[in-house]
Order: structure tokens, then sequence, then C-alpha cells
């Protein structure tokens, strides 16, 4: 039980998406007097939250972070917020102005509104995407941000930056967040920027060979959506405040070999198919050093790749079989 939650009332910006959700079941491990969940479902949903939302201490507030008089209604009286509302890196490069509105105003809004009535600490989901392609790997939190080519990635900078200031400015608590590949399961099966592994695992169940786009080699450094809602709660309760820590598996995996590692947790046999590399990706590489959270918030990731990936397979075929019973 984490003291500092116990009896503490607490608001979840994007609280119904992936990671938002997870994020609120830890917390209601500890007894919090008050779960407000702001989201206006643009991704997130109530299959989400089908575990807690007929829980009286969690509040389900349907509505947009842009929304000024509303956001202020959720942030009065509040002790802690988590920021998790975001768009989507691709979502974010098909409408800039929308992304503008989101991660950047609406992010200052609550910046402020948190100054206003005193919230005791923001936890604010930031990205490995800050870094673009890194200049070192294992990338230790101290890797500049020079290289990001994306808005997304320059939102997310910019959103640790307006909350330094607002420490600096008005004593604002808040740790950053940087998660680099997150997945687990309740990512995103059907939208339009649906990760690889739910492709492939759509192959794996029709039996069709799965396909990889270029030669295979990029990497990323995929952590279990349950480390990262883990992350944020130590964010919170641990005294450390005006710092960004990485949140990876500290593990390199290359999308063949995570693939190879999807086929055998699967049991299967199927062969990939290469086809030509159809988008820009401006990284190649992603690698986190974690130790900076494991030696101020004592985080370590505890699920690796494969069990993580029997979990997320487990979870999306039955997902599958139940819709397919109910058509
Ligand atoms: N999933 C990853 O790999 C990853 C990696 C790095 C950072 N992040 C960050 O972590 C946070 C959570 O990501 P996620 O993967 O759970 O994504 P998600 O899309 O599942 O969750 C975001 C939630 O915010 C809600 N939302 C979006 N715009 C909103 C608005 N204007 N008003 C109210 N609600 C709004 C969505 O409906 C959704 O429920 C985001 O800030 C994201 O940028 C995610």
């Amino acid at each position: 039980m984490h003291n500092k939650i116990q009896n503490s009332h607490i608001l979840i910006t994007g609280g119904a998406g992936f990671i938002g959700s997870y994020v609120v079941e830890e917390l209601l491990k500890s007894q919090p007097a008050k779960i407000v969940i702001l989201d206006n479902l643009i991704r997130g949903s109530f299959d989400n939250m089908a575990s807690f939302i007929q829980n009286p201490i969690v509040e389900f507030v349907g509505g947009d972070i842009r929304d000024t008089v509303l956001l202020e209604k959720c942030v009065t009286g509040v002790d802690y917020v988590f920021h998790m509302a975001a768009l989507r890196i691709n979502a974010c490069a098909a409408n800039p102005r929308d992304g503008f509105e989101v991660m950047l105003k609406a992010t200052f809004d609550l910046a402020e509104l948190c100054a206003k009535h005193r919230v005791k600490k923001v936890i604010y989901s930031s990205s490995a995407s800050v870094y673009g392609l890194a200049q070192h790997f294992p990338t230790p939190e101290t890797d500049n941000p020079y290289d990001n080519q994306t808005f997304y990635g320059g939102a997310k900078m910019w959103g640790e930056q307006l909350l330094r200031s607002f420490k600096f400015m008005y004593n604002l608590d808040y740790v950053a967040l940087r998660y680099f590949n997150v997945y687990g399961a309740r990512m995103d099966t059907d939208g339009k920027y649906t990760e690889v592994m739910i492709r492939w695992l759509d192959c794996i169940h029709e039996g069709k060979a799965p396909l990889i786009y270029g030669d295979g080699s990029t990497t990323m450094d995929f952590v279990y959506v349950r480390d990262v809602a883990k992350a944020n709660i130590v964010a919170l309760v641990s005294d450390v405040t005006d710092q960004a820590f990485n949140v990876g598996n500290c593990e390199e995996t290359s999308l063949k070999q995570l693939l190879q590692a999807m086929l055998k947790v699967n049991n299967s046999a199927l062969e990939p198919e290469y086809r030509e590399e159809n988008s820009i990706n401006p990284v190649s590489r992603r690698l986190a050093d974690n130790s900076k959270a494991k030696e101020l918030l004592h985080f370590e990731p505890t699920v690796n790749i494969e069990e993580g990936l029997k979990e997320l397979s487990q979870w999306y075929f039955k997902k599958k079989k139940t819709i397919a019973l109910s058509i």
C-alpha cells in the first residue's frame, strides 16, 4: 500500500486508453479516495475500463482536455494528476493543428490549472520519441533531443520543458516518463494506427505469411504495459521531482527477432515475407538505459518479451473468439 495514494484524489487524462487503464488498476490497489478519468474516447474505450468502471471510487468523465472549463472542474480538489491524453505520432503528423491543440495548448492549460489548484504532483507521459535517433545506445536521459524530426516528439519534449518551467516559476512538482515501445493486452487492435504485433497475430490466426516491411533490422525496446503502469506509480509516490526518466525494457529487439519470438510463443512455423519499406522511419534503433529510474525510483521492468508476447497473444485470440461468437 502506498500512503501517498491512500485517500488521495487523482485525475487521469486519457485514463480510458491503453496505458491509462493499467495505471487506474495499479492505483486502485492502494485505496485512493477518488479517481477521475477524463477521456474523449477517441481511442480509449469502456472495454479497457471493464475491470473498474463499476467501482464507486472511479468517475468517468467523457470529455475533451481541450475544453478548459471541464478541465478546471476535473482538476479542482485533486491531489495528483497523470497526464496521458495525447494523439499518436501518426495522428500528429496527419493533422499537426490537432496535435498543437491537444499536445501543446491543452497540456499548457492543464499545467496552469495544476499550478492554480496546487496539485501536489503531475506525472507526465512523455516518450522516447523526444530523442529522435539517439546518439548513444543504450540511451541515457542526457542524450539531446536535437535529432528528433517529428511533431509528436517535439510536443512531448515541449511538455517536459513546460513542466520544468512551471516547477521553476510556481513550484509545481512533476516527473516525466519517457516510455519506449509499450505493448500488451488491450493495445489498439483495430484503429487506423494498429501496431505490427497485432497484424502479425492476425496472420498467425489465419495461417498467412506475416509481412515485414524493409529488412527487419529496425530495433525497438519493447516494454510491457503493466511495467509502465508500475513506473507511473513509483514516480508518484517517490519524493523525486523535476526529473525525466526512461521507461524501457533495456532489451534491443529487431522486427525480425520480434516476429521470431511471436511465432515461437504461438508454436507457429510460418515464414515471413519481406516487402519494400512503405513509410519513412527516421528512427532505426531504440534501446533504453533505465539506470536513472532504477537508482532514483527503484523501478525495474519485470516482464520479458516472451512472457509479454504470450500474454498479448492469449488476450488477442480470446478477444477474436468472443467477437466471432457474438456475430
Ligand atoms: N503506447 C506507447 O508505446 C507509448 C510510447 C510513448 C509514450 N506514450 C504516451 O503514453 C500516453 C498513453 O498512451 P497510450 O498508448 O495509452 O495511448 P492511447 O491512445 O490508448 O491513450 C490515450 C488516451 O487519450 C485519450 N485522448 C486523446 N485525445 C484526447 C483529448 N483531446 N481529450 C481527452 N482524451 C483524449 C484517448 O481517447 C485515449 O484513451 C500518451 O501520452 C502517449 O503519447 C505511449
